[in-house]
C-alpha cells in the first residue's frame, strides 16, 4: 500500500518536472504564458488566478495569428478546473483578441475557427515530452505533418467562401473526408465556431469586464472575443485529469475576403496552456527552488489532487 502510493508519487513528480522542464523555453516558441500578461497570482501559491468576466482561469496559453491582410490576432487558451471527489470538470475556453471591435468588418474579412478534438471534446493529444511549440508538426505521430496542414489549408481555403453560416459544413468535410496525406487519429472531431456574421462571437463588453482582474491576450489593448469552450468529464480514477487540462488542441482559422470567394488564407497552431507566471519564473531563475528546499508548486499537482502543502510557496 505505502509502497505503491509513493511509487505513484515519484511518478507524478516526474510528471510534474518534465512539464516545467518543457514550458521553460515557451518563449521562444510563440507559446506564451501568465508570466507574460501579469496574471494575478494566489496569496502564498505560484497559482495564476486570472479572471475574466467572471470566470476564472489557473493556467492560460497564447498565441498570434495573422489574418489575411496581415494584422495580428492573439488566441488564448484559458483552462479551469472544479472538483468532485475523484472527478472532475475540466473547461477549456478559447479567446481570441482582436484589435477593435469591428475587426473583422473594418478588414473586409469572413472567418471560420475550427478545433481539432476528441469526440468529447478534449484535446487532440497529450505530450508532456515535447517542447512546448504550436507548431504542430513538431507532434511525432499525432498525424499532423507539413504536408498534411498544408493539404488541410488548402482544403479549407477551396470550400471557404464568406458567407460563414457554412463553417460547419466545411468541419463536416475536414472530419470526414480529410486530405491522405493526414493520419488523424480516429474519433477526431473537428468543431466549427464562425468568427463572424450572425453566429459570430461579441467582444467582453465594459460592463461584462468590471469583475475581471486579468485581460488575457497581447497586446492589452485588444478586445477579447469568447469563442468557444470545451467542457470535459474527468476522474483521477481513469487517469484523464492532465490529460484533458494540459493536453494541447490544434486551431484552425480561415480568413476569407468579403465578396471575393478567389481570396483567403488559413493558419494552424497548436494550442495547450503554459504553466508559468511572474512567481514560478523568479522562482526559477533564481535557482532558489532548488538551493533552499523550497518548492514551488505549480496548478497541475493541484489538478492531481496533491494539495496538502503543494500549493504553497514553502519558505
Ligand atoms: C480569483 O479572482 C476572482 C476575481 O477577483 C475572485 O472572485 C475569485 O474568488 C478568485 N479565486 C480564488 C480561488 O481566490
Ligand atoms: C471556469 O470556466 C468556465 C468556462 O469559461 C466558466 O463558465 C466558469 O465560471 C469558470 N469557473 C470559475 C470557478 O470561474
Ligand atoms: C478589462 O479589464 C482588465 C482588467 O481590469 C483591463 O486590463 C482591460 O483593459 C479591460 N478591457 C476592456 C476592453 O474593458
Ligand atoms: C473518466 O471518468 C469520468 C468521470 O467518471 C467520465 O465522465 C469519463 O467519461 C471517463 N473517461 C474515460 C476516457 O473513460
Ligand atoms: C478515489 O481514487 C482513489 C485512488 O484511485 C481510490 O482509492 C478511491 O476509492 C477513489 N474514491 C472514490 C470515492 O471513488
Amino acid at each position: 500500500m505505502f509502497m505503491s502510493s509513493s511509487r505513484s508519487l515519484r511518478t507524478r513528480a516526474g510528471v510534474l518536472a518534465l512539464l516545467l522542464q518543457s514550458t521553460q523555453t515557451s518563449a521562444q516558441s510563440g507559446l506564451l504564458s501568465c508570466a507574460n500578461v501579469d496574471c494575478p497570482i494566489l496569496d502564498n501559491t505560484a497559482i495564476s488566478n486570472c479572471s475574466v468576466a467572471g470566470a476564472s482561469y489557473s493556467v492560460i496559453g497564447l498565441t498570434s495569428i495573422q489574418s489575411l491582410s496581415g494584422s495580428n490576432l492573439e488566441w488564448t487558451i484559458a483552462v479551469n478546473q472544479s472538483k468532485t471527489g475523484n472527478n472532475s470538470l475540466i473547461n477549456r475556453a478559447f479567446y481570441l483578441g482582436v484589435e477593435s471591435s469591428n475587426f473583422f468588418e473594418s478588414q473586409g474579412q469572413s472567418a471560420c475557427s475550427f478545433f481539432f478534438t476528441t469526440l468529447d471534446d478534449g484535446p487532440l493529444f497529450y505530450d508532456s515530452m515535447t517542447p512546448v511549440s504550436t507548431d504542430c508538426t513538431s507532434r511525432d505521430g499525432t498525424g499532423f505533418s507539413s504536408q498534411c496542414i498544408s493539404d488541410l489549408k488548402s482544403q479549407a481555403n477551396n470550400l471557404a467562401t464568406s458567407d460563414t453560416s457554412i463553417c460547419n459544413s466545411i468541419a463536416q468535410t475536414l472530419q470526414d473526408d480529410p486530405p491522405s496525406s493526414c493520419s488523424l487519429a480516429s474519433g477526431t472531431k473537428v468543431v466549427a465556431v464562425p468568427l463572424t456574421g450572425s453566429l459570430g462571437p461579441e467582444p467582453i463588453s465594459a460592463a461584462e469586464n468590471e469583475t475581471s482582474n486579468c485581460w488575457p491576450t497581447l497586446p492589452k489593448t485588444n478586445q477579447l472575443l469568447p469563442v468557444w469552450t470545451a467542457s470535459i468529464y474527468t476522474s483521477i480514477d481513469n487517469d484523464t485529469t492532465i490529460r484533458s487540462g494540459a493536453g494541447t488542441t490544434p486551431v484552425m482559422t480561415i480568413f476569407f475576403a468579403e465578396g471575393n470567394n478567389e481570396k483567403s488564407s488559413a493558419e494552424l497552431v497548436c494550442l495547450r496552456p503554459v504553466d508559468l507566471n511572474e512567481k514560478s519564473v523568479e522562482t526559477m531563475d533564481d535557482g532558489t527552488s532548488e538551493a533552499q528546499g523550497m518548492h514551488v508548486v505549480s496548478y497541475w499537482l493541484v489538478v492531481l489532487g496533491l494539495t496538502f502543502s503543494a500549493t504553497l510557496v514553502l519558505l
